[in-house]
């Protein structure tokens, strides 16, 4: 007979209100821990980082070995995917992901279509890594890009704020667009597929941009999309959770109720309002902004509190309401580790 204890990620994600919430951060593995700079020299680029299984499990393995996380978050990128499926991908110092860009069906299908698994097997070998590596109280995150996102930076070319080129595309060619969207659709399904095979035991959808589109296009773009993606991997792996982050969602967090089991709130979400519209439906996670991480003290310590009064009380995991900036004093993320593992409900 398993008389393990439930892993606290995966008990919230199955809907139920625990003693204190799991905890994990969005870039929890980053440029704000000394040890994480050291390996990365070591690689000698981000990408060489993200594709030496050895080195990508070390720095996943940091921050649980640091602060004692609930989970852990694969290291890799969102946009490993578009560079498996044949798109030249560099990443330079202050200047983010540079790609070169594609902004026609014809430019999709000078790609031809790759065998993803090719370039993306490292990533699964670092999930097997972790799974044999990680403590046994400590969840295994898999993740991928939403297709919306993950094609802004394939049209765009490059990182930064500007969706517009995505946009062009989409508004002027939606047909077009959406073999773009589809391809990316049946690619992710695969990618998690095999992330869930190597020893993910959940898997987080991060559409960082979903809250720069009108309403029709966000059903169109964001919500259809993550439907299928959570559809088809539920075909092969019905136990697996699906956490949808659909950064800016605002009042359309909602629609995606129905089909996740847990929704990553960001930092603007009232928890009020979260706490009635979606955590009685699903588990709902977030929303520190990471600027009162780097704030730190009782102001930091005041607004973890509120999230746990509000939250708390229904299924919840304790996370930022989007990634660790660089500049985090890494004794402040112990200072939140250690106030939400004391905190009872
Ligand atoms: O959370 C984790 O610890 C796991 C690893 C992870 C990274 N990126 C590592 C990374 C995850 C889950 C991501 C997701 C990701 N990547 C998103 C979605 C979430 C979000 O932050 O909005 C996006 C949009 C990307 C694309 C991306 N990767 C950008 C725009 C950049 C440059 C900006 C930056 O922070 O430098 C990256 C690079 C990147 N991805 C770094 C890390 C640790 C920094 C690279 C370095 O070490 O120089």
């Amino acid at each position: 007979m398993n008389t393990e204890p439930k892993k606290l990620l995966l008990a919230a994600l199955a809907g139920e209100t625990l003693s204190r919430p799991p905890i994990w951060l969005m870039r929890q593995a980053g440029r704000y821990l000394a040890e994480y700079r050291a390996v990365r020299a070591k690689a000698g680029s981000f990408l060489k980082l993200c594709y030496t299984p050895e080195l990508a499990a070390e720095v996943t393995l940091q921050p649980i070995r640091r602060f004692g996380f609930d989970a852990s978050i694969l290291f890799a990128d969102i946009l490993l995917l578009p560079n498996a499926m044949g798109q030249k991908l560099d990443y330079r110092e202050g200047e983010g992901p540079v790609l070169e860009p594609i902004r026609s069906l014809e430019a999709l299908k000078a790609l031809g279509e790759p065998d993803i698994h090719a370039t993306l097997s490292p990533v699964y070998e670092t999930v097997r890594l972790l799974r044999r590596d990680l403590p046994a109280d400590c969840t295994l995150i898999g993740f991928a890009g939403a297709p919306w996102t993950v094609a802004t930076y394939m049209v765009e070319g490059r990182g930064g704020n500007d969706q517009a080129a995505a946009k062009t595309w989409a508004y002027q060619d939606p047909d077009g667009f959406q073999v773009l969207i589809d391809r990316l659709v049946t690619a992710t399904i695969d990618y998690l597929s095999r992330q869930i095979e190597a020893g993910a035991e959940v898997v987080q959808l991060f559409d960082t941009w979903a809250g720069v589109l009108p309403e029709a296009d966000f059903r169109r773009w964001c919500v259809e999309p993550a439907r299928r993606i959570v559809l088809g991997l539920r075909e092969k792996h019905p136990a697996v959770p699906v956490i949808a982050f659909p950064r800016g969602a605002g009042a359309n967090y909602p629609l995606f109720a129905e089909f996740v089991q847990g929704l990553s709130l960001d930092t603007s979400v009232p928890l009020a309002w979260a706490a009635s519209a979606l955590q009685r439906k699903l588990a709902v996670q977030g929303n520190l902004d990471p600027r009162y991480l780097v704030a730190g003290g009782a102001t930091m310590r005041r607004e973890i509190l509120r999230l746990l009064n509000n939250l708390g009380h229904g299924p919840y995991i304790f996370n930022l309401g989007h990634g660790i900036v660089p500049e985090t004093p890494p004794d402040h993320v112990a200072a939140l580790v250690n106030t939400v593992k004391m905190w009872q409900r």
